[in-house]
């Protein structure tokens, strides 16, 4: 029985027979010479086949490996300064396992023609070095949470009522009853700090976003936390902490990854090791309006434009925080002697990359949760179970949310999110 290697392997072993197997990257030659690049999922390496060393049958299903065809081959390694990995396999048998005739993806294809191939185009370089980061994100994330004290907690995703306003719920027919998919974990995370204290997850949030923008998904994964006893400070320093372990994680272990990716990784090791910047939500506007020109009426929230101006002049991650209350969320709590203000805070990325995390305070007095549920037109009685929260031994808590496709889009600069999650749902798109 041969026993393969992948092609790294086979590369740091660099001399001597090796057997591989994985698909055709390019393929090229003439009548008595055939180049072929193979990949698998650790690397990609060129293999050359020379006809007259070879028997008929490897000569055969090497005329036949096209582009994205399968094989199984062995041959003798040797360091080539001039093959595309620094290596080269010269091939003493070669066998074909799936053939791939008319592989659909040629160079410079439009993006378009790429989102409705995506199923085959995830075996690009650009994309596997996009998942492998994807997965140490998601990996760090865990390590962040569990190593700093925090349970694993799974919340519901067929919800009955709203947490993040009504204008992007997904409606559900639940055996003729509507219900909605979930925006968030938090109404059902608050009730669990009682039990745990200090708990996080990552699991699928739905939001019916009606904008085509290169940040915003239909579906997306959201890894949020919810601790008790915390003030706002302490959810910001998590939030800052989390960021800064993901960014460093993915610079330990995707540094091949970033260098395909081409991606400057300057700002991440600045983010990785400087304090984020903080700011009150007052004093953005007024940096907004010094440095930028740009004059935003008190009480109106942030929009891409100001959040991308104000990455663009700090040029580091800038916590904003002190919103006004009518632009956050019912549950955030009112900042003492400025009721027009609550602990909400909003991290933004640099380079433009926008909001990647939404987080808060929370409001502990049942009656003001009431209001603000009843201005928002929500009849409190449906929020009866969340409001028992604040009932039965209340403590003071927070939380917050990151959008982990933001974030991988940021950490590798793709130009949109789409390319942050294998097959992305937008409001466009939902196929394949
Ligand atoms: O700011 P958001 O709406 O906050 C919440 O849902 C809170 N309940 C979280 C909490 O405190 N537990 O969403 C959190 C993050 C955003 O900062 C953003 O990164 C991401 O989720 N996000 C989206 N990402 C992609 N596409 C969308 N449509 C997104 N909506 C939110
Ligand atoms: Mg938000």
């Amino acid at each position: 029985m041969q026993s393969f290697i992948s092609i790294k392997e086979a590369m740091k072993k660099g001399h001597g027979l090796v057997h591989i197997r994985g698909w055709c990257y390019r393929a090229r030659g003439s009548n008595a010479l055939r180049f072929l690049v193979i990949r698998d999922s650790s690397d990609i390496i060129q293999c050359v086949i020379e006809k007259s060393l070879v028997s008929e049958e490897t000569w055969s299903d090497a005329q036949k490996t096209d582009i994205e065809a399968s094989i199984e081959l062995s041959g003798e390694i040797v360091e080539d300064k001039r093959a595309p990995t620094g290596f080269e396999i010269k091939v003493k048998e070669l066998k074909l396992i799936g053939e791939s005739i008319g592989w659909p993806i040629q160079k410079d294809q439009s993006t378009e023609l790429l989102a409705d191939m995506k199923h085959l185009w995830l075996r690009s370089r650009y994309m596997t070095s996009i998942m492998k980061i994807r997965s140490t994100v998601f990996g760090a994330i865990d390590e962040y949470f569990r190593r700093s004290g925090f349970y694993e907690y799974h919340s519901p995703i067929f919800q009955a009522t709203q947490a993040e306003g009504g204008s992007t719920l997904f409606s559900v027919n639940y055996f003729g009853k509507p219900v909605f998919l979930s925006q968030t974990w938090q109404l059902y995370a608050e009730p669990a700090i009682f039990a745990l204290e200090k708990i996080y997850t990552i699991a699928p949030a739905f939001r019916a976003e009606k904008s085509k923008t290169s940040r915003h998904l239909t579906e997306l994964w959201m890894c949020e936390m919810e601790m008790a006893w915390a003030n706002f400070k302490d959810i910001q320093d998590h939030g800052e902490a989390l960021i800064k372990y993901v960014v460093k994680k993915v610079l330990e272990q995707n540094m091949e990854e970033l260098k395909i990716l081409n991606r400057d990784i300057k700002i991440l090791e600045k983010v990785r090791d400087e304090p984020f910047l903080r700011i009150t939500y007052t004093e953005a506007l007024e940096i907004l309006k010094s440095k930028a020109g740009i004059e935003i009426e008190w009480g109106k929230d942030l929009r891409t434009i100001e959040e991308d101006e104000l990455s663009k002049i700090n040029k580091h991650f800038t916590i904003v925080t002190e919103y006004p209350k009518v632009v956050k969320a019912f549950y955030m709590k009112e900042v003492e002697g400025h009721p027009e203000v609550v602990n909400g805070c909003d991290f933004i990325a640099p380079e433009s990359y926008g909001e990647i995390i939404g987080g808060s305070e929370r409001e502990s007095d049942l009656e003001k949760i009431k209001e603000r549920l009843v201005a928002q037109g929500e009849d409190p009685e449906k929020y009866n179970f969340y409001l028992d929260t604040r009932r039965y031994g209340s403590v003071p808590h927070g939380g917050f949310g990151m959008g982990v496709e933001r974030i991988i889009s940021w950490i590798c600069h793709l130009e949109t999110i789409k390319d942050a999650i294998a097959f992305p749902r937008t409001m466009l798109r939902v196929n394949p």
